[in-house]
């Protein structure tokens, strides 16, 4: 399986992914600001993945500031916390795991406790999405019969994970076990995650997959008798209304349509207890320079205007499931979900 993040002789190590799968390209990281940047830009990217980078870009920020008096120790390592915060706004992910850390710097005294507690976060917050992701699968793979046709959308495999992936851990499991899935995925436009990543990953595994124009989902449902649809997520509100990729909103329409069943797969790190609904979650805006690189020969900036969100949410009455790794949560999820997680 691909690993996407090592942290490594106070390095952290990333494969950039805006590289993939023209080329396989591991970048060294030595400052938060750098981490910041490759969060931002998607060389880094994924809910849980961006998550884990943060926790070892407070480890990174601990080990450059240790020789630092006391409170000036302290201080850069809040601001470094602020800066990666600033990141992207949806996967709740990265606010939870640098809120865990903020209160680690908070509550010690000591500088070298506050590092020793740091470093034990990372490696934790890593292994813990490892495990997480195979108890998802282990869930999810009762939902999925003998040569299953799966939609799924973006990427949520081992390069947005510490492990083998949310959605795609479960097509992983399924492969394994010998169900013979067979997978479909939109583009993901505009920075083709499902085109570039799943595919990639999928592909090297010998998985079936085929790459759909986005636009060709509910034609795909139609002809080619898909079972199921299963997406990540990027934060999911207490009333089950789960932020997503762009266009998750639109498969869950089609499928709801066509009476497949919608499924989300997702650890509990994705779930935001302060968000009670739709409303409580901030959508990325992204630059309109990222729809510019269209058809043949991509379009010069004439000005018009281009909208371009990275996530929808798709409303809880949409979504058959919520696949955690601590089982399948269903509907009424207001009622369910805070027994569970
Ligand atoms: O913008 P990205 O590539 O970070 O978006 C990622 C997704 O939307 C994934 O579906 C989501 O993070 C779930 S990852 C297991």
């Amino acid at each position: 399986m691909i690993i996407p993040i090592e942290y490594e002789n106070d390095k952290i190590i990333i494969l950039d992914q805006t590289k993939i799968p023209n080329d396989e390209i591991y970048i060294e990281i030595e400052t938060v600001p750098l981490l910041r940047d490759a969060i931002k830009f998607l060389k880094i990217r994924g809910a849980p993945l961006i998550g884990i980078a943060a926790a070892y870009g407070t480890r990174l920020s601990s080990v450059l500031n240790l020789d630092k008096e006391s409170e000036i120790y302290r201080a850069n390592l809040l601001k470094d916390i602020d800066l990666l915060k600033s990141s992207r706004p949806t996967a709740v992910n990265l606010f939870n795991i640098l809120d865990k850390a903020k209160k680690i710097v908070e509550i010690y005294d000591d500088k070298y406790k506050i590092h020793e507690q740091l470093v034990k976060l990372s490696i934790e917050i890593h292994e813990n999405d490892r495990a997480m992701c195979e108890n998802i699968a282990d869930y999810g793979l009762e939902l999925i019969k003998e040569n299953a046709k799966i939609m799924t959308h973006c990427n949520t495999g081992a390069l947005a994970t510490g492990g083998i992936g949310t959605a795609l851990g479960i097509i992983y499991r399924a492969f394994w076990e010998g169900k013979n899935p067979e997978i479909f995925v939109g583009e993901t436009r505009p920075l083709l995650q499902g085109a570039r990543l799943t595919a990639f990953e999928l592909n090297r595994e010998g998985i079936p997959v085929n790459v759909l124009p986005d636009n060709a989902r509910a034609y795909i449902m139609e002809n080619r008798d898909i079972d199921i649809v299963i997406t990540g997520a990027d934060r999911i509100a207490m009333n089950g209304d789960t932020a997503n990729k762009i266009g998750t909103y639109d498969i869950a329409i089609n499928a709801a349509h066509f009476d497949i069943p919608f499924y989300i797969a997702a650890p509990s790190s994705s779930f935001d207890r302060n968000a009670s609904d739709m409303n409580d979650i901030p959508i990325e805006l992204r630059s309109a320079m990222e729809l510019y690189g269209i058809g043949y020969e991509g379009l010069k900036d004439t000005g018009v205007k281009f909208i371009n969100p990275a996530f929808d949410v798709t409303p809880n009455q949409l979504i058959t499931g919520i696949i955690t790794e601590k089982g399948i949560i269903k509907p009424p999820y207001e009622k369910n979900i805070p027994d569970f997680i």
